[in-house]
């Protein structure tokens, strides 16, 4: 099997593609991991990493054995299509969970991201919490969620509320809300251990003045789920611009739309 023949890899060459479309994806901004179906896994089950193994601050038994696909530090979104085995690898945790592989890739001696904290613990929590159906972070500069965590307080009920208010789709496509921190070092296990806390609330972390992580089963669903939220903060800034709001969607409504739906929205955006 051609590892370059991969559906996962396949999806993120079309998915680094469209961030860049958006105007998220300067330079080296941003990075993807995907956890691997069994099926995608298996040429590596019986490999041995002629690498060193890369010790974790942190272990993670509950990844112990998986291999996830890694977007390369430094690597710029726009040439994965053209570079992919230089630009992409696939690591494997070891039994312990407490340090990772490298399997195929970053060819030209690169290694995973330097968000690989946020990644694998995001992963770890999202993978118990979903029952194992969420396999996939992005993590990318969203232009207009990034403006707006300059004006609105960092408040997870308050911007989730002000974004749920902007168009019907928010509240229906991300009832758990968007879970909000204070600006932190990227990279760092601190910015890692904080972000995965929230992910056991919300699928989508936005991180003040930096970007958005966002998780889910596919790249297309995740993808979705930022653009929605991106789309919603730009039509807020449109708004706030414009002299602000005269009327939006009510708490009341709100209501009446996740009872239509059959979500159960963040209790605390809805008071
Ligand atoms: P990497 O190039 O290490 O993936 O970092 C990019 C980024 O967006 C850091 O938050
Ligand atoms: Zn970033």
């Amino acid at each position: 099997m051609n590892i370059l023949d991969f559906s996962s890899i396949d999806d993120l060459k079309r998915i680094s593609r469209e961030i860049c479309n958006k105007g998220w994806g300067e330079a080296n901004g941003g990075n993807i991991s995907i956890r691997l179906t069994g099926e995608e896994q298996a040429p590596f089950q019986e490999l041995q990493s002629a690498d060193e193994e890369t010790s974790l601050p942190f272990a993670i038994p509950e990844l112990a054995g998986e291999s996830f696909l890694v977007t390369g530090t430094g690597v710029f979104f726009r040439n994965i299509s053209a570079f992919p085995q230089e630009s992409l690898g696939i690591v494997r945790i070891n039994s312990r969970g407490d340090g990772y592989s490298t399997m195929w890739g970053y060819s030209a001696g690169g290694r995973p991201t330097s968000e690989m904290s946020a990644h694998l613990l995001s992963h770890a929590v999202r993978k118990k919490v979903s029952s194992g159906r969420d396999r996939v972070i992005i993590h990318t500069h969203t232009t207009n969620l990034i403006a707006l965590s300059f004006v609105l307080p960092l408040d997870t009920a308050v911007i989730t509320r002000e974004l749920w208010e902007m168009m019907s789709e928010c509240l229906m496509l991300f009832p758990d809300g968007i879970g909000v921190m204070d600006w932190m070092v990227p990279g760092s296990l601190d910015i890692g251990l904080a972000t995965s806390h929230l992910m056991e609330k919300h699928r989508l972390i936005l991180w003040a003045h930096h970007g958005i992580l966002g998780t889910g089963p596919n790249m297309e669903q995740v993808f979705g789920l930022i653009e929605t939220a991106d789309k919603a903060a730009e039509m807020l800034l449109k708004v706030m611009a414009a002299g602000g709001k005269k009327q939006a969607i009510s708490a009341g409504q709100l209501r009446e739309l996740a009872e239509a739906f059959n979500v159960d929205p963040l209790k605390e955006a809805i008071t």
